[in-house]
């Protein structure tokens, strides 16, 4: 039976690269969803039967519950579930405003949440499923200006970690996507932004903030897509992990051997903290 992905925030960026990846397969059914269902007119001249366009903001539960439903309607079952859609935020920690980091948050976190919550019981159901979460190379790394985003992206991290080992028992596998600079629309519409009212501290911050949304980062969101499908064709050796970009992969082994060499060092003095009995 044909695959069944559902992929959230389908109007741009990795989530619509991924969706005409799909689509063009014609033998894996796509529910590509979108807050607003007519920018997916793209997907027209390949539908044969196996597209089902829906709305869907991540932050609405009943519009998640209805778009799960008229998903499972069609084609009987969400095989891959994509919680592609999120937003970025750009501002220095002590300036970022309770607004912006509350949008961000519930995109990005509770939007997930609730997403995956809704398609877990059917992926149960099924004994079979592949959850993916959009994180970030700032699910790994934290850096200057994205502070608020890397914090959403940890939490994704953390949740889905936790959500893996607690699905040990059935056949659904859980991977984390995470990608380093990519061309699409985050880093210009999907991310406000909030300049630096303190340049004598955070002059160096601001111009990260001021780098971003040029559209010349250097990933490729068509390359990301067919390796994210390659790589779930691989169904047994699906990582938990998937690093894009050279930034992702080589920002995170840096990061991940500085951690253990310090770690390392805390070992003999943090074992001494627990009772000795
Ligand atoms: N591009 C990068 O460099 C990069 C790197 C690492 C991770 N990511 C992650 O990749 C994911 C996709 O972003 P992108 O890079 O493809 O950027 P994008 O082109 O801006 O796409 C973001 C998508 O999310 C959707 N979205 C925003 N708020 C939504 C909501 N409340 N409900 C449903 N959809 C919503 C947008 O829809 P609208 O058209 O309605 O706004 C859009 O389709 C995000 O999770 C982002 O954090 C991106």
């Amino acid at each position: 039976m044909a695959k069944t992905w559902f992929i959230t925030g389908t109007s741009s960026g990795f989530g619509k690269d991924l969706a005409i990846r799909l689509a063009k397969q014609g033998d894996v059914n796509v529910v590509a969803t979108a807050r607003r269902p007519e920018t997916l007119s793209y997907l027209d001249e390949f539908d044969n039967g196996q597209i089902l366009k829906a709305q869907l903001d991540v932050t609405k539960p009943e519009e998640i519950k209805t778009a799960v439903e008229a998903a499972i309607d069609k084609f009987g079952a969400i095989d891959v579930l994509d919680n592609n859609a999120g937003l970025g935020y750009f501002s220095t920690f002590e300036e970022g405003t309770d607004a912006d980091i509350k949008k961000m948050f519930d995109v990005n976190v509770f939007g997930l949440i609730n997403v995956t919550k809704e398609v877990l019981p059917i992926m149960r159901k099924q004994d079979s499923g592949i959850i993916m979460g959009l994180s970030s190379v700032l699910g790994q790394v934290g850096l200057p200006s994205l502070s608020y985003y890397a914090g959403t992206k940890f939490a994704v991290e953390g949740m889905y970690e936790a959500l893996q080992k607690e699905l040990s028992k059935t056949n659904i596998k859980v991977m984390l996507i995470e990608p380093s600079g990519f061309r699409t629309d985050w880093a210009g519409r999907s991310s406000n932004k909030t300049s630096t009212k303190l340049p004598e501290v955070y002059g160096d911050v601001q111009a990260g903030i001021d780098a971003v949304g040029n559209g010349d980062e250097p990933g490729d969101p068509k390359k990301a897509a067919e390796i994210i499908v390659k790589t779930v064709e691989k169904d047994e050796e699906l990582p938990f992990r998937l690093p894009l970009g050279q930034a992702s992969v080589e920002g995170t082994e840096a990061k991940l051997k500085a951690d253990l060499a310090e770690i390392e060092k805390m070992h003999d003095q943090a074992v001494s903290a627990d009772f000795q009995d």
